[in-house]
């Protein structure tokens, strides 16, 4: 997720591109840029780092003009450098651009810009625009971008300024959001959200998917991708800044939990290989060869908190699906064992920030003893991403939350492409392998489908928010979602929680049932569901209040479980996708009951960069 802002009036437009990158830097901050039409040139200036970095270049380098575009990044494709922040610019400097979204076929249309005689210095996916809008230019600049457009596959929201058709701005969306802001005295602004537009004007115009528009001064017009005009209704803006930054959640934790859906197509797009039926995982090809991956003999996942949860549910794939051995270690005792390792381990690093001083340590000491080592990672760029052979990208967007909840999903999506990606070299056959990728291309509508819930998990939430404690149990690849879900409790409600193999109760943890223990029993309808339905009777016999999460249709617990939360039906080992959502909400509405801080609880940092 990036920010884009752009500008056209009567006034300097440097000043009021970085006051709308200043509203945006909530949706991506690790590099950021402008380009001014001044004297009939585009300047562009660009650095790497938060907005803040750009304010004092332009303090002392600020272009004069009043149109210009700018742009926050959230790196997707290319390490966040100077070189790959946006603006783009073509080969001439007459054409520059800035994009939010990813550009699926970017490899294809690189090399046929290439062939073309284009240079393209980036690596980003991104900089193919702005060529093909070079390429396209035939002396209108909306009808340039729209031709460029038809070739592109993935989703954008850009804005496009051109010294050979000055004066104007061409905006596009196709999947990432985009609006004008309609300002007064002949201004209008481009924006991704309205948080950038709101000090100057309240009136809007939302862009819908495959429209463009150009914005001149005293002017604008709407069109489809034929340059047809299209009338769009203008729409009051509501909402004061903070609830724009949060999309109208009052958290981001919620906010993050209902972009799921998005964040989960996020980290499927592009990466599957219909035909033979496996998965296709960027830099983990390029850096590990098919010798290196053969010759894999064993797998050692390392990572903190919920990306060790995540881990955990990674283990049961590779071993199930790839038949490769797996041990999942906290990075925290990893690091300071004597562990036996050798260049046939591959080591993967699972960690949202990417900067986990723990995980980042037992990566370190991984390649000290010849492992190769590659991170699943969400932000771009970062130490880990860096410091790793190759890496699996989610593609989430920024987490904001303390509390790690879409990263989660999104990070056993990647685990379920990794195993597809090894399964499918060893051996799963084709049928099976598309099997995997069909349950979960259906994962993001089967989310959406939990998250309607919501209400009937606040209502459970209500009843059970005074409790000082709880349990959460769960078998084989929903045992660590029981860990997860009593990991989410604690942290952001401050309530004792614990997470247990089912089967363990019988060891010790059942002397504590009573009504006064609401045990939370992670149950969907999969191959160990007899035994753990026999644990709810358990629990129910000694007194306890259960909270089931099990799949529609299965009604073996009505009259049994206290509780019960379905999810729609997926391939056992994508379960976790879904039953964590509702301890995700669950988690969320006890801590807010409890007036709890719940995107910066007490104590906790987003990211551990400390031992
Ligand atoms: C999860 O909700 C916590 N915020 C925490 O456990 C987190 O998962 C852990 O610190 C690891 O962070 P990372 O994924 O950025 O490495």
């Amino acid at each position: 997720m990036c920010g884009i802002v752009g500008y056209v009036g009567p006034k300097q437009a440097t000043p009021l591109l970085l006051e709308g990158l200043r509203r945006l830097e909530y949706r991506g901050y690790d590099s950021a840029g402008l380009s001014v039409l001044q004297d009939g040139q585009i300047v562009t200036r660009k650095v790497a780092g938060k907005i803040n970095a750009l304010a004092d270049l332009l303090e002392t380098d600020c272009p004069l003009g009043t149109i210009g575009i700018a742009h926050t990044r959230w790196a997707t494709h290319g390490a966040p450098t100077v070189r790959n922040a946006h603006p783009h610019v073509d080969c001439t400097g007459h054409f520059a651009l800035v994009h939010n979204g990813i550009i699926e076929n970017a490899g294809v249309l690189r090399r046929k810009l290439e062939q073309l005689g284009h240079t393209l210095g980036t690596e980003t996916d991104t900089e193919v625009l702005v060529h093909l809008v070079e390429e396209a230019f035939t002396g209108n600049l909306e009808e340039a971008v729209a031709d460029a457009l038809t070739e592109v596959e993935g989703t954008y929201g850009i804005a496009v300024i051109s010294s050979r058709d000055p004066g104007k701005i061409v905006a596009a969306r196709l999947g990432s959001p985009l609006l004008l802001g309609l300002g007064s005295d002949g201004e209008y602004f481009v924006a991704s959200d309205a948080s950038a537009v709101l000090t100057h004007t309240r009136q809007v115009v939302y862009l819908d998917d495959g429209e463009l528009a150009v914005l001149a001064p005293h002017r604008y017009v709407t069109l489809d991708l034929e340059t047809r005009p299209v009338s769009k209704a203008i729409s009051h803006i509501e909402w004061d800044l903070d609830t724009i930054e949060r999309g109208g959640f009052p958290h981001f934790m919620l906010k993050e939990i209902f972009e799921q859906p998005e964040s989960l197509r996020n980290a499927m797009r592009g990466r599957f290989l219909d035909e033979e039926g496996t998965a296709k995982l960027g830099g983990l090809e390029r850096t590990l060869s098919e010798e290196d991956l053969a010759s894999v003999e064993r797998v050692i996942i390392t990572a903190c908190g919920t990306s060790w949860h995540a881990g955990l549910i990674g283990e049961y794939m590779i071993e199930e699906f790839a038949r490769i051995p797996v041990e999942v270690e906290y990075a925290s005792e990893f690091r300071y064992r004597n562990p036996v390792i050798d260049e046939r381990s591959l080591m993967i690093a699972i960690s949202q920030s990417g900067e986990t001083a723990d995980t980042l340590a037992a990566l370190r000491e991984g390649k000290r003893h010849g492992a190769k080592v590659f991170g699943i990672v969400n932000v771009v760029g970062s130490t880990i991403a860096r410091e790793a052979h190759g890496g699996i990208y989610l593609h989430a967007g920024p987490e904001i939350g303390v509390a790690s909840t879409k990263a989660f999903t999104s990070q056993v999506v990647a685990l379920a492409l990794f195993t597809l990606f090894m399964a499918r070299r060893r051996h799963m056959s084709v049928l099976q392998g598309r099997e995997i990728a069909a349950a979960l291309r259906q994962l993001p509508g089967q989310v959406a489908e939990v998250l309607k819930r919501h209400e009937e998990i606040r209502r459970i939430a209500e009843r059970y928010k005074d409790h000082a404690n709880a349990l959460y149990l769960g078998r084989g690849y929903n045992f660590p979602v029981a860990l997860e879900g009593a990991l989410k409790l604690k942290e952001i409600a401050y309530v004792h929680a614990e997470g247990y193999p089912a089967a363990e109760m019988k060891h010790g943890p059942i002397a504590l049932i009573d009504e006064s223990m609401p045990v939370v029993v992670v149950a969907p309808h999969d191959s160990v569901y007899p035994k753990i339905a026999s644990n709810i009777e358990e629990v129910k016999a000694r007194g306890g209040r259960v909270i089931a999460v099990t799949t529609e249709g299965n009604g073996e617990l009505e009259g049994v479980a206290d509780h019960i939360i379905t999810v729609r039906r997926t391939l056992e080992m994508l379960t976790p996708v879904l039953t964590v959502i509702p301890l995700q909400l669950l988690a969320y509405h006890i801590a807010v009951l409890r007036a709890c801080n719940v995107d910066q609880p007490r104590n906790l940092a987003k990211s551990v960069t400390v031992e």
